[in-house]
């Protein structure tokens, strides 16, 4: 009986892209009701396209290992986080949130590209080429070797590859392409951006690229909660996830390599957004500090370390009575629960009353630092917004802080050390085991938060330290201590 047959067919959700052994009316994964489709039904596509590529295995040695070298594309920053360029054959995912400048970007690198010679294609399924043209205008001459096809049909997208030749093909973005409409015989179901029409568009895509060894860019749009909606589905199958982040509200973008089968993950690309597109950030300082108020509780700089890149953030905090019940923790670019962790510590080794207060932390201009590194300035900034007290303006913080409040080494420290430095910053607090500073700049050594608060007048009311001896030992005769 068919029913039996169907019994045995594994079935994809295409609301969430979980699979079940059966067909089934309610996701169990989701909760989503009917939502389940066959797989077989899902790809045919890629499934010939597979059957195709089907080779005999070669001894490794004999690999051309310069077949994969990444091209440049001309636009530093992202050749920078690629490590050199887009390598041909390859699949690139560019996550972001809608509006955060994904289409300006490639639209850069497309034009780059084109003008470095090679030709390139935008499939644009979101805007009309009209309206690509003026996005274009904006960014500077537009090269003959970039062509532009509206479409929204994988079958198009597919006959485009096969006649221009093309050696870089960007889709923007892969959620409005679908493949096949749903009244041709084995087409996955549903409308595009549905995790089936998805993955199908990306499979097929992804042997395209590998045949005609044209690198591929997709963009992909992604949800408030950080995952890629649909795309989430597609990070194994490509070859290099690319998030595109920032905050809307201000111009700094950070492109980072999420995942990366040709190189390391670690580097971050920095641009601004202007009216002529995107600008490599040299000196991020000058954006991320260039409106600091300086001489108010609370501040302080901190140096973060992304990938081979430090950057020198101001961070902040505010504390003000209860509004409710419950305390409030609220955090903007920090880990939540390494502030909950450093209010314990405050709360616990320094007697610093946080337990009937609510606190918000946040790092300004858009930049997210969830390294432990930041506990340190995150805990001065607390203990000054406490206080009343300000923070000297010279003054930054590094270091981790561990649950019995001692304060950790962190790495790259030199290098964010030299940083400060280089910004200005002349009093920094560090672990007591960091290596010496710069010239011109007065490390203040700590071993625990205690230390610190003590450094900068900030010490707790005095009715902490349940168990033991006082927070800082020796603390007055510490070098560097600084009246507020
Ligand atoms: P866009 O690349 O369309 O974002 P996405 O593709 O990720 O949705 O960028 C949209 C925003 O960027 C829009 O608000 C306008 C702004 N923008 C500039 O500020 N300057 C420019 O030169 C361009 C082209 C866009
Ligand atoms: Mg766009």
């Amino acid at each position: 009986m068919g029913g039996v047959a169907k019994a045995t067919t594994r079935h994809r959700c295409l609301d969430c892209g979980a699979t079940t052994v059966r067909w089934v009316g309610r996701c169990p994964s989701c909760g989503e009701w009917n939502s389940l489709v066959a797989e077989s039904a899902l790809d045919p596509l890629v499934q010939a396209v597979d059957a195709l590529d089907l080779a005999s295995p070669v001894p490794l040695a004999s690999v051309d290992p310069l077949a994969a070298a990444a091209v440049p594309t001309g636009v530093a920053e992202f050749d920078r986080v690629l490590s050199g360029g887009l390598v041909p054959g390859s699949v690139t995912l560019l996550g972001g949130e809608p509006g955060i400048g994904k289409s300006t970007l490639l639209l850069q690198v497309l034009r780059s590209r084109a003008a470095g010679g090679g030709r390139v294609l935008l499939v644009s399924a979101e805007e009309s080429a009209h309206q690509v043209r003026l996005r274009a205008e904006r960014l500077g001459p537009v090269p003959p070797s970039l062509l532009v096809l509206a479409a929204t049909e994988l079958e198009a997208v597919a006959a485009a590859l096969a006649t221009a030749e093309p050696v870089l093909v960007v889709v923007d973005s892969v959620q409005a392409v679908s493949a096949g409409s749903a009244a041709e015989a084995g087409a996955p179901g549903g409308p595009p951006g549905t995790v089936g029409q998805v993955r199908a568009v990306a499979d097929r895509l992804v042997s395209l690229a590998k045949r005609q060894g044209v690198s591929v860019v997709l963009v992909g749009h992604v949800t408030k909660d950080g995952g890629l909606a649909g795309p989430r589905t597609l990070e194994h199958l490509v070859d290099t996830v690319l998030a595109f982040e920032g905050d809307r509200h201000h111009s700094l973008r950070l492109l980072r390599a999420v995942k990366h089968r040709f190189g390391p993950t670690g580097e971050l690309g920095l641009f601004e957004m202007g009216d002529q597109g995107l600008a490599a950030v040299a000196n991020p300082g000058r954006l991320l500090l260039g409106d600091r108020l300086t001489g108010v509780p609370g501040g302080i700089v901190l140096p973060a370390v992304e990938g081979r890149r430090t950057l020198v953030v101001e961070l902040q905090a505010l504390v003000t009575p209860m509004a409710q019940a419950q305390p409030k923790r609220s955090v903007v670019g920090l880990d939540g629960g390494r502030l909950a962790m450093v209010l314990a510590v405050l709360a616990r080794h320094s007697g610093l009353p946080t337990v009937a207060v609510d606190v918000f932390a946040s790092v300004a201009g858009g930049v997210r630092v969830l390294e432990p590194a930041a506990d340190l300035a995150l805990a001065l900034a607390v203990a000054s917004a406490v206080a009343g007290v300000p923070l000297p303006a010279d003054a930054a913080a590094v270091g981790e802080v561990g649950l019995a409040g001692e304060v950790r080494q962190v790495t790259a420290l030199v290098r964010r050390l030299e940083e400060c430095a280089r910004l200005g910053f002349r009093r920094i607090v560090v672990p007591r085991s960091a290596p010496a500073g710069p010239e011109g700049v007065e490390l203040v050594r700590v071993d625990t938060v205690g230390d610190a608060l003590t450094a900068f007048g900030l010490s707790g009311t005095g009715h902490g330290e349940p168990d033991g001896p006082g927070p800082c030992p020796g603390a007055g005769s510490r070098p560097g201590t600084i009246a507020p």
